[in-house]
């Protein structure tokens, strides 16, 4: 039990993660009751509701009220620090309170086995340190696997929930990279050069691994699932339907601008507040051949179901947003290509947070837009902020 939430710690911390996993391990079967999510959040429908998709907005949101209470459900590897950092300069700038634990600054967990106490989050804005009647947040974005419960009553009531997805291969891959856990196959690698055949040409050797590194995505959503979870298809049926009706917009990376376009209306931002640049970026990211990859897919069989009935999801709500949406997406792209013109600077390869590789990029305009754009620290302004409030 302590083991394991010691990995999850370690999935949250990308710093540590490598360490962690590095060693082999059980597959922990343990008596935590999965949360019931319809009951939690009261939910009767489906699907949440969705009449804001076919309302027309005018640029300036003047048409609608915008919303600011909102639960991104943070994946790992698919594009969710890009959308982080938009949902962290809209929260800056309207001063609203991030629920951001105490001490680390990659993320926070709210297990059953490793719980974050209420004593272990900065207070928000306004609220006293203590004062914990009245610790009540806006936003929700940085990495958790959450108790859906605790996640909750720490939210403003109105919150609304997502979360992003990307297609699992892709997403596997770039985790297998990026957390180095192709370190786990170099003494296969003189039969097996290639590090990602090595893995899937010996499933017998990496039959733990496979079930720790696979459908991440699936295990973002919620602490508690075993490896039998993730195998059996009913029991992923009934989550992805709770998922339908909890979730008021699941993006989709490799759909990342259309996604933003639905987010928009969702939330009834201005064209200003999607703007972004790409947070993370893969400067050689590892190739797969197509037998591989279906390989890799039977892997991550839960989170391909999850992907393909989002995936689907996504596109019935593009036609019903209406005639204006490809309107509105070129509007949009015009617009970012100005601005990433206008304030993105020279690119180079850096190593952040210890290990990884990542693409960084240099503020050309100095006005605030850019900086809060492009400036790659920006995503712990947030955090800074309710610490220094916490201390006075
Ligand atoms: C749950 O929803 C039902 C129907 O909308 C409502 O009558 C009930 O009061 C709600 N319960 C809670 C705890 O919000
Ligand atoms: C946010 O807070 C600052 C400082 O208290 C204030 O100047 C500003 O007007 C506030 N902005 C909004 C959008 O409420
Ligand atoms: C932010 O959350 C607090 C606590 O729930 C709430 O009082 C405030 O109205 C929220 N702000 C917005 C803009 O909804
Ligand atoms: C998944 O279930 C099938 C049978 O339903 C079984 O043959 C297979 O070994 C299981 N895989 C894992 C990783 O548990
Ligand atoms: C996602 O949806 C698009 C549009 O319908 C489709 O072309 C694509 O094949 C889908 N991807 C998957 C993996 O289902
Ligand atoms: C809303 O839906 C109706 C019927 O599907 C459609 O005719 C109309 O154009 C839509 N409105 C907007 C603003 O997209
Ligand atoms: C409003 O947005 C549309 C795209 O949906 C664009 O064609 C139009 O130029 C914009 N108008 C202004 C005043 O920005």
């Amino acid at each position: 039990m302590k083991r394991f939430g010691y990995l999850l710690t370690g999935l949250l911390s990308a710093s540590f993660l490598t360490v962690l996993l590095l060693q082999p391990r059980m597959d922990h079967h343990y008596s935590v009751a999965m949360s019931d999510i319809r009951s939690i959040f009261n939910l009767t429908n489906l699907q949440p509701d969705r009449s804001w998709l076919n309302v027309s907005q005018t640029n300036d949101s003047s048409s609608c009220e915008p919303k600011g209470n909102l639960v991104f459900i943070k994946t790992h590897k698919t594009g969710s620090t890009t959308l982080r950092n938009i949902l962290n300069r809209y929260g800056l700038s309207n001063n609203l309170s991030f629920l951001l634990n105490k001490e680390q600054v990659v993320g926070h967990i709210m297990s059953p086995s490793k719980p974050t106490y209420i004593t272990d989050f900065l207070p928000p804005i306004g609220v006293e340190v203590g004062d914990y009647q009245n610790y009540q947040f806006n936003i929700s974005n940085i990495h958790m696997r959450p108790n859906w419960k605790e996640l909750r009553q720490l939210m403003n009531p109105s919150t609304i929930y997502m979360t992003i997805l990307r297609h699992p291969v892709d997403q596997w891959l770039s985790s297998y990279q990026y957390f180095h856990h192709y370190k786990i196959v170099e003494p296969l690698r003189f039969w097996e050069p290639d590090p990602v055949k090595a893995f899937l040409k010996f499933p017998a050797k990496f039959k733990e691994w496979s079930a720790i590194v696979c459908n991440q995505q699936f295990r973002d959503m919620e602490f508690s699932m075993t490896n039998g979870d993730l195998n059996d298809t009913s029991f992923i049926r009934k989550k992805i339907k709770d998922y339908s009706a909890l979730f008021s917009l699941v993006l989709i990376t490799e759909y990342f601008d259309e996604s933003l376009i639905l987010l928009k209306r969702l939330l009834c931002w201005k064209f200003d507040d999607i703007l972004y640049i790409k947070m993370r970026e893969q400067p050689n990211p590892l190739q797969a051949d197509s037998s591989s990859r279906e390989q890799i897919q039977e892997l991550n069989k839960a989170d391909m179901m999850l992907y393909t009935h989002f995936n689907e999801t996504f596109w019935q709500m593009v036609d019903e947003y209406g005639p204006d949406f490809e309107k509105d997406l070129r509007y949009f792209r015009d617009h970012l290509n100005a601005m990433q013109e206008e304030c993105v600077g020279e690119s180079k390869v850096a190593i952040v947070a210890g290990n990884h590789e990542n693409i960084k990029y240099k503020v050309k305009a100095k006005s605030e837009i850019c900086k809060s754009i492009v400036n790659y620290g920006y995503a712990m302004e947030a955090m800074k902020r309710q610490q220094k409030r916490a201390t006075v």
